[in-house]
This record gives C-alpha cells, sequence and structure tokens, in this order.
C-alpha cells in the first residue's frame, strides 16, 4: 500500500493503462479485461488489475492534470514496479486535419510546466514516447483501421486557457492535440526508464469546436483501449 493506491505489492500489473477518469478504468477493466478484481478505490481513483490474452494488466485512474498523474506514476513506478505504463484518454484537436473520433499517438509533448519544472529549471527537457510502443501502436492501429495521427501533442496546466495565443503558437507549429498529463507520464517514465506512450482520442476541436456527442465516446474509447493493449504485448 502507498498513500493514493491501496493495492497489496503484487496487486498491480507490470503493463498499466491510466486514463484520466476513474469510471473509464472501470469501464474499460470490465469490457476488455478477464479475471477483473478492484486493487484500489482511496479517494475514488480506481484501479482494476485482470488479464488481457493471458496478460495480466491493471487499469487505474490517474485523475486530471499533470500533479495528480505524478502521484499515480510515482507510486505505481517506485512502489510497485510499472514497466508499461500507457495513458489513454482524450484530447483537443488542433489542426485541421485532425477529426473528432480520431487517434492521436503521441511522439512529443511540449510544456510550458510540468511537476518536474523545480529539477529541470532553465533546461528544456523534450519528454517523448517510447519508441517500441508508438511503433506497435502504429501497427495495431492501422491493422484496426483507425484514422489515427502520429506526432507532436501540447499537455497543458489549465483546461480553461486564458492564453489562446500559446495555442496559436501550438497549432502554428503543428501541434495535433491539446490534454493535460502525457508529458509529465513521459517525463517520469524516462527518468526512472520505464516505457510510456499516450494514446488519444480527439473529443472536441479548438478549431472547428465540433465535439464528440457523449453516446458516441465510449466506442471511440474502445477503439484506443484496443490499440493501447496490443501495442503493449506486441
Ligand atoms: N484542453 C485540454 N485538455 C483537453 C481538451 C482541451 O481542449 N480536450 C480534452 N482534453
Amino acid at each position: 500500500m502507498t498513500i493514493h493506491i491501496g493495492a497489496q505489492p503484487g496487486d498491480i500489473a507490470e503493463t498499466v493503462l491510466l486514463p484520466g477518469d476513474p469510471y473509464r478504468a472501470k469501464w474499460a477493466a470490465e469490457t476488455f479485461l478477464s479475471d477483473v478484481r478492484l486493487v484500489n478505490e482511496v479517494r475514488g481513483m480506481l484501479g482494476f488489475t485482470g488479464t488481457w490474452n493471458g496478460h495480466p494488466v491493471t487499469i487505474q485512474g490517474s485523475g486530471m492534470g499533470m500533479p495528480s498523474l505524478s502521484i499515480y506514476v510515482n507510486e505505481l513506478i517506485k512502489d510497485y514496479d510499472a514497466k508499461t505504463l500507457i495513458r489513454i484518454g482524450s484530447c483537443g484537436g488542433m489542426q485541421d486535419s485532425v477529426a473528432v473520433r480520431d487517434v492521436i499517438l503521441a511522439m512529443s509533448a511540449s510544456t510550458i510546466t510540468s511537476p518536474s519544472h523545480g529539477i529541470f529549471r532553465e533546461l528544456n527537457f523534450a519528454p517523448c514516447a517510447d519508441w517500441s510502443l508508438l511503433r506497435a501502436a502504429v501497427q495495431a492501429a492501422e491493422a484496426k483501421g483507425t484514422r489515427t495521427h502520429v506526432g507532436g501533442i501540447y499537455s497543458s496546466d489549465v483546461f480553461y486557457d486564458e492564453r489562446p495565443d500559446l495555442n496559436e503558437q501550438m497549432v502554428r507549429h503543428g501541434i495535433l492535440g491539446v490534454e493535460m498529463e502525457a508529458a509529465e507520464l513521459y517525463i517520469l517514465a524516462a527518468r526512472y526508464g520505464r516505457r510510456a506512450l499516450a494514446v488519444l482520442t480527439v473529443s472536441d476541436h479548438l478549431i472547428t469546436g465540433e465535439a464528440l456527442p457523449s453516446d458516441q465516446r465510449e466506442t471511440s474509447f474502445g477503439d484506443m483501449v484496443e490499440i493501447a493493449l496490443n501495442a503493449a504485448f506486441t
């Protein structure tokens, strides 16, 4: 047990999928895993462990934003020895070529700041995905026929952003989408020598204003979970 995770040692698999929303963790575990058991409910941040094609998998909510994700990922790595960590979440589309329901595989994640800013200070570290996971996710997405984009994303610290000029610069520099967690996940994976990837579904679009209706979110979310699971075990 850790401060934020009630699981016993051995309850957490080496492969962990991390949706922001704990109820998405429940849905994904019940939909895609076998022999599912609840392993964490501290603060309602649900975590489940089961198997996928015989492989042990944990699906643990990370909460919203990098400070929350940092707590769970630090404990998953340092106390439970998680080795492969894949964020499964939503993002806002930032390019005309990206449509709602498309999947984005985040090759890199730009930030203004993250919980690791205190140690990097004047350094601009470039958080990037694990290549073996990214390559396997591309192959899985192609095999499924999912409309997929691979490139840079923006991990913002705010959902209600009062600085539209920052988004404009991100768009101008080809950033595909905005979310709030991946950069710190990539930084922690780099620090501790683990594999990380963010697989994202475009749920809304900053340029077109389009948003995925709630009844269609589940199906799109399912494609993303399957891509993540296939990538983890390729
Ligand atoms: N901004 C930040 N995070 C997000 C968004 C967004 O527009 N959509 C989904 N996650």
